[in-house]
């Protein structure tokens, strides 16, 4: 197994397991769910719009409600413009984050548009500019999250990864799929071994772990310094606490599924002013929803739900008839 401790520029990332920014996710009850079943190294935040972040209220907008126990958190920002990361960086200062990463992988096509996301991994100078800018203004540990690219060019990302070194970046993920590959696909394990390889910066691999097993797998076959999970911590929350074993952490105990998913709504609205809970619980119950032999008829009912009371009924009748 790798290194017990990932160093990402004097933060120490413990276990070396990283939660993934997603959208609707990745937010202070899920992370807090996270924290109390172990395991997790470094949280973070969904992606935030540079040009809006300065705008919002941290103690009213559900992208940065943020409960003092969550720590460490990196901020993900989706940065287009360089005149937006001078306020988005002073922003994230105010806020007291740990570290701050890039989305330079985002494949979503209202995001491209925007020329963001993944859309950036096609104008290397016009990305060196703005990781310039945001390290001219940040002593932060600083990463970036990256997808394959376009196509399979190994001197095309090399290229944009030693770019991403020269100008600063700290630590670099890999997203280890072309910009248009789904998640159905086997992730390309050999191509972050290839990042690896070119960076001397530490590198974290991404994309379909969904257990202990392929957590070893993964970094046998890449030589990451840290792995980066994403939906399995909304299918089994339990994923860090059951990868952290290999890096040394005692095992989890049984966890009780229903128990946690009820954690999880109690968690949402302890965090959530009213109207923003339900389309989060619509959200993971997506995911969570897969543990259960009968989860479609839950996730159905959640997503027809009008209100929370509504979902909270629907959720107990279901847990009255299907505890398996
Ligand atoms: C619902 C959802 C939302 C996502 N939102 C983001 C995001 O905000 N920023 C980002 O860099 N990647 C985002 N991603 C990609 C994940 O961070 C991650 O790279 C991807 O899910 C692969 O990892 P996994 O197989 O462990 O899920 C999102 C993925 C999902 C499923």
């Amino acid at each position: 197994m790798g290194s017990a401790v990932l160093h990402f520029a004097g933060l120490r990332v413990d276990p070396p397991l990283l939660l993934a920014p997603m959208a609707g996710l990745t937010h202070s009850a899920l992370r807090r769910l996270l924290l109390e079943l172990g395991g997790v190294g470094l949280l973070t935040t969904e992606m935030l719009a540079a040009k809006r972040l300065p705008h919002d209220n941290p103690r009213l907008s559900p992208y940065l409600i943020r409960h003092e126990s969550e720590r460490p958190l990196a901020y993900q920002l989706l940065l287009i413009r360089r005149e937006d990361a001078a306020p988005a960086v002073e922003t994230l200062h105010r806020l007291g984050a740990e570290a701050i990463d890039l989305n330079l992988g985002c494949p979503a096509p209202e995001i491209r548009r925007l020329g963001g996301g993944s859309q950036l991994m096609e104008e290397p100078a016009a990305v060196g500019r703005l990781v310039r800018e945001v390290r001219r203004r940040t002593g932060l540990p600083l990463s970036a999250k990256i997808r394959l690219g376009e196509e399979l060019d190994a001197r095309r990302l090399r290229d944009f990864c030693l770019m991403l070194e020269g100008e600063g970046v700290d630590l670099v993920t890999v997203h280890a799929r072309l910009r248009g590959e789904s998640f159905g696909r086997k992730p390309r394990w050999e191509w972050v071994a290839k990042v690896k390889s070119w960076l001397k910066i530490p590198v974290v691999a991404n994309g379909g772990i969904f257990s202990g097993a392929e957590a070893v797998e993964c970094l046998a076959a890449t030589g990451a310094d840290g792995l980066m999970i994403g939906r399995a911590a909304a299918t089994h929350p339990w994923i860090f606490r059951e990868i952290a074993v290999h890096f040394g952490c005692p095992a989890p105990p049984e966890f009780d599924r229903t128990a946690l998913y009820l954690r999880f709504i109690a968690l949402l609205e302890e965090s959530f002013p009213p109207e923003r809970r339900l389309g989060r619980l619509k959200e993971f119950t997506h995911y969570y929803a897969r543990n259960y032999r009968f989860g479609h008829w839950l996730a159905a009912k959640v997503q027809a739900s009008g209100t929370m009371e509504q979902a909270s009924d629907r959720v107990a009748q279901f847990f009255r008839q299907n505890s398996r």
